[in-house]
């Protein structure tokens, strides 16, 4: 046990259980899974009341799977009057209450087919990402509840004689929820969960490509006990998020994305003029992976090709920067190259599958236009399926770290090489860059791995390994700078940047 370091039991044991796993070499757990996952057929689902629906397509095969109703500026104000009326009776409910509902969500959640079956068909999510998906949906409203009974709960603190301190934890009023499509359950249940456990009410705004997991997600939660005007769906596009911004009345906004918006929205909260509304903004990154001639090549192929290619390459965590010293570049590069090919790319339903689609044809279009632009060192040859949105994983190369200047949302890998002597440099490029999320390291001397972490102002730093996938409750995650304001999801800070802190001191 290292003496500087101390155990998490030490300061902090909230007693629950991450959710199991499925054993896909197990034939019997992955069949049964198979057919949760199957769809029904021509069965279609819809989110939302109001206003003309627009249908939702399926990436994988462009099928119509369902429908969205989205929210009109006055549907936007109705929602939030709901949830601004709602507030003081739910606030009043005690901690236990509220985290009973959430442990209930988590346990539908895990027995749901239709969230399986919508994260593969509306999220474009292959097999093992939709359970991962689910299991951190579970993970997150567990963790919430547990947590809230631990933290939130009031605390009586030292002071003097004839004198009683208390320090006790409150909603903020109505919290706006804000998600983005690639992890359109977890992330869309994480936030909302946070929010409503610390007592607030709650305007949810899922991303515009995955609404029907959200309308799902929320079903849940309301067969759970949590009343209908508690939490609401808000379904629409970055015009309906950017009006729920601006309504006076909202208390707190969590928001999941990209940088772009999250500076959108942190002018809009500014220029209100009125009480300073917390902002919790997590978004993207230039992750990059440094490997240094000490790696174990071997593994460094595994973990270049999961953290920058699973999901195709749709997570905020992905791979996107990988810094080879150049005496191992040829040889590590054709590993990678191999491995690549061997992926599977297709039908995301298809176990078998390693990589299923992008989330739209927009996606796709500006992913194509990025890889014609660079200097192309490798393409998977996969089409994947008839009227999908696929993109073959492509690897490019760069001349210096400092030339990846934004955040590329896909399977593409930029390579640069660099002499050992050049380490500062690299580490000073990927600093510049202003991003602070994911980074990786390859190095069997623990001494370099250190310096590059501790020069770089990231949030989670994956030493020897991949840099995806997250536990929640092991590596709370999140990151700084560009790449958002903390706290870290499924982390022990979260659920305070949700609540009011109030001190009563009594004089006895
Ligand atoms: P996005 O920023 O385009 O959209 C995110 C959400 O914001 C959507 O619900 C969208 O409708 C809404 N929105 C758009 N304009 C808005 C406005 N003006 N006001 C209010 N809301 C608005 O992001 P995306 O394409 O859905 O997701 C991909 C991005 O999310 C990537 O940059 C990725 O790195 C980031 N991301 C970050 C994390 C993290 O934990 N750090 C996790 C997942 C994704
Ligand atoms: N939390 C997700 C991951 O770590 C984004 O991959």
């Amino acid at each position: 046990r290292h003496p500087h370091i101390r155990l998490s039991a030490d300061i902090y044991a909230p007693q629950r259980r991450n959710s199991a796993g499925v054993e896909f070499g197990d034939a019997a757990a992955l069949a049964a899974l198979t057919e949760k996952s199957a769809a029904t057929p021509n069965r279609r689902w819809a989110a939302g009341e109001t206003r003309t629906p627009r249908k939702i397509r399926s990436p994988i095969d462009g099928a119509v799977i369902g429908e969205v109703r989205e929210a009109s500026p006055a549907d936007c104000t109705a929602a939030i009057d709901r949830a601004a009326r709602a507030f003081p009776a739910w606030n009043a409910r005690t901690i236990d209450a509220r985290a009973a509902m959430l442990e209930r969500t988590a346990d539908a959640i895990e027995a749901s087919r239709d969230l399986l079956v919508l994260l593969q068909l509306e999220g474009g999510k292959t097999l093992d990402d939709a359970v991962a998906e689910i299991r951190e949906a579970v993970d997150f409203c567990r963790y919430y509840a547990a947590e809230a009974r631990t933290s939130l709960t009031p605390q009586t603190l030292p002071g003097p004689t004839g004198e009683t301190n208390v320090l006790r934890h409150r909603g903020r009023g109505v919290f706006l929820c804000i998600s983005p499509w690639n992890f359109p359950l977890a992330i869309f249940l994480g936030q909302v969960s946070a929010a409503l456990v610390a007592g607030n009410t709650v305007i949810a705004k899922p991303a515009e490509q995955t609404p029907l997991i959200a309308a799902e997600a929320l079903r849940l939660l309301h067969a759970a006990g949590v009343p209908a005007d508690v939490v609401q769906l808000v379904a629409g596009d970055g015009a309906v998020g950017a009006s729920l911004v601006a309504d006076r009345r909202v208390a707190g906004v969590a928001f999941t994305g990209s940088t772009e918006i999250a500076w959108k929205i942190n002018r809009t909260l500014a220029a209100k003029n009125g009480p300073i509304v917390p902002l919790i903004a997590e978004t993207g990154g230039i992750n990059a992976m440094i490997v240094d001639s000490t790696a174990l090549p071997e593994q460094v192929t595994d973990d270049v090709v999961t953290s920058a290619f699973r999901s195709a390459g749709q997570r905020c965590s992905a791979l996107r920067l990988l810094c080879l010293q150049a005496d191992i570049a040829d040889h590590m590069l054709t590993m990678i190259e191999g491995a690549t090919a061997e992926l599977k790319l297709g039908d995301p339903r298809d176990a078998s599958t390693h990589i299923g689609p992008v989330i739209d044809a927009d996606a796709r279009d500006h992913l194509a236009r990025k890889i014609a632009a660079g200097r192309l060192r490798f393409r998977h040859p996969g089409k994947g399926v008839a009227g999908g949105t696929y993109v073959a994983p492509a690897i490019l190369e760069i001349d210096t770290a400092s030339d990846l200047t934004e955040e590329v949302f896909g399977p593409v890998l930029h390579v640069v090489r660099y002499r050992a002597g050049d380490l500062p440099r690299v580490i000073d490029a990927i600093a510049a860059t202003g991003y602070g999320l994911t980074l990786g390291v390859h190095s069997r001397i623990a001494a370099t791995a250190e310096k590059i972490a501790a020069r770089l102002p990231h949030g989670n730093v994956y030493v020897n390994r991949n840099m995806i996938g997250a536990v929640v409750g092991t590596q709370p995650f999140g990151g700084s700078g560009l790449s958002g304001t903390g706290p870290k999801a499924g982390g022990p800070a979260y659920l305070h940047r949700f609540a009011l802190e109030q001190t009563v001191t009594t004089n006895t």
